[in-house]
């Protein structure tokens, strides 16, 4: 079943082969990890360390990012790109002092009403944040799941969506108590490096056993590419 083909060996194969040593996991705050996964939306890891360390040796707390200028923020998010991301980041960390606290809300309906915070990267900081059971579902995660459960049609497709969604969910259950936070990094990494796009290791993959689209000869064939 799933526990036992699914979710042990991706925390088992974390262990040994994933990222360990990662600038926001070290140490792993609510607000840097929050930060990290703004960042990371649509820039990868090799490119965002560097601006993510730079950013927190400004602003180490998310009461500085809040009290920081918009023009000291931009000039920290300059090169990154997607600068929506950078004003929705400053405008949620002023909401957070005034409402939450001055820390992120470990909620997650408040998570989601907060500016640049969609349900995958709500799950992201509760989980690696406080070890929550709440699932990410990204694009590596989604083709994760079309090959292994063998989804067919667009993972973009709400049905699609719907249907990855109840299965992240059922998976998180199954993740045992204080490896939540392992759970999701493992799920990114296997996702970035195992089970690509064009040249998934199904050789050596841990999870092979119970694919679906291995023993069907689908790899190749799922996702199915958006149409058109
Ligand atoms: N993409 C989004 N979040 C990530 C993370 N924590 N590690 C690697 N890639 C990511």
């Amino acid at each position: 079943d799933t526990a036992d083909r699914f979710v042990a060996p991706l925390l088992d194969w974390f262990d040994r082969h994933g990222r360990h040593d990662l600038p926001w996991q070290h140490p792993r705050t609510p607000y840097r990890v929050w930060l990290s996964e703004i960042m990371l939306q649509q820039t990868q890891v090799a490119t965002v360390i560097p601006y993510f360390l730079r950013f927190v040796e400004s602003f180490p707390t998310l009461p500085d990012l809040a009290a920081a200028s918009t023009d000291q923020v931009m000039a920290h998010w300059a090169g990154l790109g997607y600068y929506a991301r950078a004003r929705n980041l400053h405008a949620a960390a002023r909401r957070c002092v005034e409402q939450h606290g001055g820390d992120l809300p470990r909620d997650l309906d408040a998570l989601l009403a907060l500016p640049g915070i969609g349900r995958s990267t709500a799950g992201a900081i509760l989980s690696q944040a406080w070890g929550d059971p709440f699932p990410i579902l990204d694009g590596n995660v989604k083709r994760v799941f079309a090959r292994w459960h063998g989804i067919h049609g667009w993972p973009g497709t709400p049905a699609v969506e719907k249907q990855m969604w109840g299965l992240a969910n059922q998976h998180v259950r199954h993740v045992p108590a204080g490896r939540l936070a392992d759970y999701t990094q493992a799920q990114m990494d296997f996702g970035a490096t195992q089970c690509t796009r064009a040249a998934p290791a199904c050789l050596t993959c841990p999870l092979a056993d119970g694919c679906v689209a291995l023993r069907e000869g689908l790899v190749d064939a799922l996702p199915t590419p958006r149409p058109g």
